[in-house]
């Protein structure tokens, strides 16, 4: 059967638990440590992908806008999956997002999740899952990830590469989450380029590599018995080790805004009074606070009650990436 050539995909966003900030090779794209997340139902990217026979370069529009790093990135991962079908054709990529872009919400793992699931179908591949994660981290790290439902996993291997996959699946353990958001604007300084400034000047940097494999083997243990206050301890310290390796940074990485802290601080509230609930935080302002489905208007209400607060979204834990039209 010859390639559809085009394709339109959906991806949600996905939150780690246990946090990774730093790469091991910026050329590849590869994280200097493993992670581990939960994704969302109630945030979408939505990608459309059409490969013109005959076309020479990609076209890439993202909620509208041409943005030359992003075509930079998407024509990366483009280009690997070409190789693989044997085809030159440029592609018209259109991708949007239903929640801010580029402001802590994780819009590039959802992106670039949807954009290789839609362009594999588009170009006829059938890959295994592992196969795309690895097109897809070229565009972000986080973006194999977004690939799978539920609770996934990612680790490096020896070999050099990462390996990712569902670690619990979202009905066996259904929590939510809340997300504060307190700032819409557009991040300063990119999570890739943060990353390259922590390598280099954070005093920290080398104890969060040091310290994270533990922290990531209690994650995967944690989940895999349901143990939500273990959980909700080492999530939130792993999220402030981040800040504090973002935090010490040259010069500062400082995302939080005044409504972020206080969120933090109500959700703490919160679990020192019984609700089960925990806080985690990516590169942004935004607040997610994970909890159990029973505590969801406690946390809706506590979190909606912070000055600087301008909207609070309650999710559920959603499916991996998949295809709209194929
Ligand atoms: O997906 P990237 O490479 O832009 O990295 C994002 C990293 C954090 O969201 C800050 C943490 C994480 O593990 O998702």
């Amino acid at each position: 059967m010859p390639a559809p050539l085009t394709a339109t995909a959906i991806a949600h966003p996905n939150i780690a638990l246990v946090k990774y900030w730093g790469k091991r090779d910026d050329a590849a794209n590869l994280p200097a440590t493993g992670s581990l997340s939960v994704t969302l139902d109630a945030m979408r990217s939505r990608t459309r992908v059409r490969f013109e026979p005959g076309r020479s370069g990609d076209s890439v529009r993202l909620d509208g806008r041409e943005d030359a790093g992003t075509s930079r990135r998407v024509s990366a991962c483009l280009d690997l999956l070409r190789r693989r079908a044997g085809v030159r054709h440029g592609a018209v990529v259109d991708s949007d997002n239903d929640f801010p872009t580029g402001a802590g919400l994780a819009s590039s793992a959802s992106g670039f999740a949807a954009l290789v699931t839609a362009a594999a179908a588009a170009l006829g591949l059938d890959l295994p899952l592992d196969e795309l994660a690895r097109v897809a981290r070229l565009g972000s790290g986080s973006a194999p990830r977004s690939l799978f439902g539920g609770f996934a996993l990612l680790r490096n291997r020896a070999d050099g590469e990462v390996a990712v996959g569902p670690l619990l699946a979202a009905e066996a353990w259904p929590l939510r989450v809340v997300i504060a958001i307190t700032s819409a604007a557009h991040k300063e300084v990119s999570s890739r380029d943060g990353m390259a400034a922590s390598r280099e000047t954070s005093p920290y940097y080398g104890e969060w590599l040091h310290s994270h494999a533990a922290d990531l083997d209690a994650g995967v243990r944690h989940v895999q018995g349901r143990d939500f206050t273990a959980l909700a301890t080492l999530a939130e310290h792993s999220c402030l080790k981040m800040h504090a390796v973002m935090m010490t940074t040259r010069p500062p990485l400082l995302y939080w805004m005044p409504a972020t802290l206080g969120c933090l601080q109500a959700v703490q509230a919160l679990r020192r009074a019984g609700t089960p609930v925990f806080f985690t935080i990516d590169a942004g302002p935004q607040v997610k606070a994970v909890c159990e489905p029973a505590a969801v208007p406690a946390v809706r209400e506590a979190l909606a009650a912070v000055p600087g607060v301008i909207r609070v979204v309650d999710s559920g834990l959603g499916p991996g990436a998949y295809c709209l039209d194929a």
